[in-house]
């Protein structure tokens, strides 16, 4: 099982949009998915709501159950965490940066966006978590000199994940309707752009060791002594019924 996390500071730069855009791109690419939303803004627990497929669960999970949820969802087979972080600084996103394999940093081409990136950059670089930004809400015409410098300024900061994100109706109408792009307009652009950028994370998290154990121990963990090893100890923090998450998906008419 492999956990990535979408984290920036900034709010507004796309975490939920490509979280859920991403994770439903990696569903259809055959991984058993589950979205872990640690904003207390509980963006993707709204749009698993609005959500008609029970294909992707969704929880909101607080930090201090963070790695122990993720632990209980490998027993249970899932093959892709994707944690939703909320936008500010604080244990929260220091929790996903701790469990998670690869955090992508999401930022938009300009100025306040790139030097929000390097904060959380070094915040990443502090947890031990491997990284890689990625550029969205990039005007179509994607040659413009603000894209270009946005791009190399993160190339410098240590790598831009491929493609480019444009700035599309795609992702506010697909996000309204609890889809990701790729279900909303499979034909479309954004829907493209979508299963390319799973493409790279999945080639990314290749060269990233897997993490067996936080870096660092949540104190709630870290303070009680060693549970029996009992499976029922390893649900604690997901919900009994994770939203049919490892169901396998419906038979596609021939
Ligand atoms: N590539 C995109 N094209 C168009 N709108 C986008 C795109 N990415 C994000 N948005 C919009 O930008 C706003 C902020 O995105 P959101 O995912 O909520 O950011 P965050 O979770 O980082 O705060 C939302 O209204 C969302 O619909
Ligand atoms: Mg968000």
């Amino acid at each position: 099982m492999r956990t990535i996390a979408f984290v920036t500071q900034k709010g507004g730069a796309g975490k939920s949009t490509l979280a859920s855009s991403v994770a439903v791109a990696a569903r259809a690419a055959g991984e058993r998915v589950f979205i872990i939303d640690l904003d207390p803004l509980q963006t993707l627990v709204k749009w698993a709501g609005a959500r008609e497929a029970s294909d992707i669960g969704v929880e909101h999970v607080p930090p201090s159950k963070l790695s122990k949820a993720v632990a209980a969802l490998e027993k249970k087979g899932v093959t892709l965490v994707v944690i939703d972080a909320p936008g500010q600084d604080g244990e929260p996103a220091a929790a996903a940066m701790r469990v998670a394999d690869l955090c992508v940093i999401p930022a938009r081409p300009n100025a306040f966006d790139l030097w929000a990136s390097e904060k959380t950059r070094a915040q990443v670089k502090e947890e031990g978590c491997d990284y890689a930004f990625l550029l969205n809400q990039c005007p179509p015409a994607q040659q413009s000199a603000r894209v270009e410098l946005g791009a190399k300024a993160l190339q410098a900061m240590g790598g831009l994940l491929a493609p480019l994100v444009s700035s599309r109706v795609d992702y506010q109408e697909a996000a309204r309707l609890g889809l990701g792009v790729s279900e909303y307009n499979p034909e479309g652009v954004a829907a493209q752009e979508m299963k390319e950028l799973w493409g790279s994370i999945k080639r990314r998290l290749k060269r990233v060791p897997a993490k067996a154990a936080p870096a660092k121990p949540e104190k709630a963990v870290a303070e009680k002594p060693a549970p029996a090893p009992k499976a029922p100890a390893a649900k604690a923090a997901i919900a009994p019924e994770p939203k049919a998450a490892l169901k396998k998906p419906a038979k596609k008419a021939a």
